[in-house]
């Protein structure tokens, strides 16, 4: 593989510092960069200076001309259910009618509903779908994703699941970490009687998981823990056995009732706390003492219809890690472009643009374990970049909803197509005052 040497960007965003999350205060600076050349060697990143050095200790590299862009660490997007059939369009219409999330699910659609698709479909179907929606996120500038399964919720439809993204993470460019979501729902079949119930939670931990974790295909558990989903004693058991067997720990807590989710994610040492809309005071507590990062998916609020959002600031205040993330998924969050979610971070959420920047870069390889390895531009860290056609990184969460992101890298390796030569200023020109 050829030393890489990226030149010429307006500014280098390295968000270095400590390989673990960045807590409260600690996610008010991203290190923003200028005249920073970046070198690449075997796949990590080697050396950031002055080009005029960089040029002579790496005259063999392939010149990477940033053209006056922005160059930021690759976006980790710790929270995604990308590997689903068919679309929910005719839902966003029904909630526009009154009717709201929960409602839709007990009339069977919802999660439900993408559950009876995807049992129908075949492994390579999925996978098939799964490769242009991927290719979407990654040109947004995301080089690591989580992808969940969980609209399996039976032994074999879990574990295809788990083997699409297991093929995906082998054939595509990005880096890709599996999450077995087998407590997404109570499948209709286990919903007749609350033994029935009980059966599913069993089949869960007593069958389903030792096969997860012999074939190896998945890196954390999640559960989602919610008033007439998953309570929090099922989420406690399914997820203290996930963890006894070696998987890491997620949950889907405190969305759209306080329920407790938060601070049983704190007391299980969880990797991440997800969506936490509606977390009280004392879960924010709980978070703000512990290693779990809060992950906000502001897109899932705003595509929801409700206008409240997660307490990021009295998070981040009281001293948590906050991560940020797409949510991508065809019930909640069908958006592709996790700028926009940086966007929300600021407008909605009241975020700096350093807290946004951190919560999509470290924070977001703490939510999956992987803060030693990428989320940073600092020598030994992968070489996962992304280039964006921006003068100011400002401008990253300011244009919202364009797509600036012109070329990608994991681990030195091309994963949003970056063409040499193309034309990289895609922003309106400047306005020069009269006068
Ligand atoms: O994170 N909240 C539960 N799970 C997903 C939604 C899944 C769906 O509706 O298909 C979420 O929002
Ligand atoms: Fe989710």
């Amino acid at each position: 593989m050829r030393d890489l040497l990226f030149v010429n960007a307006a500014q280098v965003v390295t968000c270095a510092g400590p390989a673990r999350a960045r807590k409260g205060k600690e996610m008010r600076d991203a290190g923003v960069l200028k005249n920073t050349a970046v070198a690449v060697s075997a796949g990590r990143i080697a050396m950031i200076g002055a080009a005029s050095d960089l040029v002579h200790a790496y005259s063999d590299a392939e010149v990477i001309d940033c053209r006056g862009g922005v160059l930021t660490p690759g976006l980790v997007d710790s929270h995604t259910h990308a590997v689903f059939g068919k679309p929910r369009f005719e839902e966003h219409e029904l909630r526009a009618e009154g009717l709201d999330y929960m409602d839709i699910a007990k009339r069977g659609g919802g999660i439900h509903a993408s559950v009876r698709d995807f049992r129908e479909r075949s492994e390579d179907e999925l996978y098939n779908l799964a490769v242009p929606r991927i290719k979407e996120l990654a040109s947004y500038g995301t080089t690591t994703l989580e992808i969940k399964s969980g609209y399996g919720l039976s032994i074999e439809d879990e574990l295809k699941a788990l083997r699409v993204i297991g093929r995906l993470a082998e054939r595509q460019p990005l880096r890709i970490v599996p999450t077995w979501l087998g407590a997404h729902e109570i499948p209709h079949e286990y919903r007749t009687s609350e033994e029935r119930r009980a059966e599913f939670v069993d089949l869960l931990i007593d069958s389903l998981l030792p096969k997860v974790v012999e074939q190896g295909i998945a890196r954390f558990a999640d559960a989602f823990c919610e008033p007439g989903v998953f309570t929090i004693d099922e989420t406690r058991r399914i997820l203290e056995s996930s963890r006894h067997a070696g998987l890491g720990i997620k949950i889907h807590a405190d969305e759209l009732k306080p329920y407790g989710g938060a601070e049983l994610a704190a007391f299980l040492n969880a990797a991440s706390a997800d969506h936490l809309a509606a977390i009280s005071d004392t879960g924010i507590e709980a978070l703000a003492e512990s290693d779990t990062v809060a992950t906000l998916l502001p897109g899932t609020m705003l595509f929801l219809g409700k206008s409240k959002q997660a307490p990021a600031r009295a998070l981040i205040d009281a001293g948590a890690a906050v991560a940020l993330a797409t949510d991508f998924n065809p019930g909640t969050s069908p958006t592709v472009n996790f700028p926009l979610m940086l966007t929300l971070g600021v407008s909605q959420l009241h975020m700096s643009l350093g807290e946004v920047l951190v919560s999509a870069t470290v924070n977001g390889a703490a939510a999956v374990r992987l803060a030693g390895e990428t989320g940073q531009i600092a020598p030994g860290f992968a070489a996962d970049l992304a280039l964006f056609a921006i003068a100011d990184v400002r401008e990253l969460p300011y244009w919202y909803g364009a797509r600036l992101c012109v070329g990608s890298w994991q681990a030195g390796a091309p994963c949003h197509p970056y063409e040499a030569g193309s034309k990289l200023n895609v922003r309106p020109p400047e306005v020069v005052p009269a006068g």
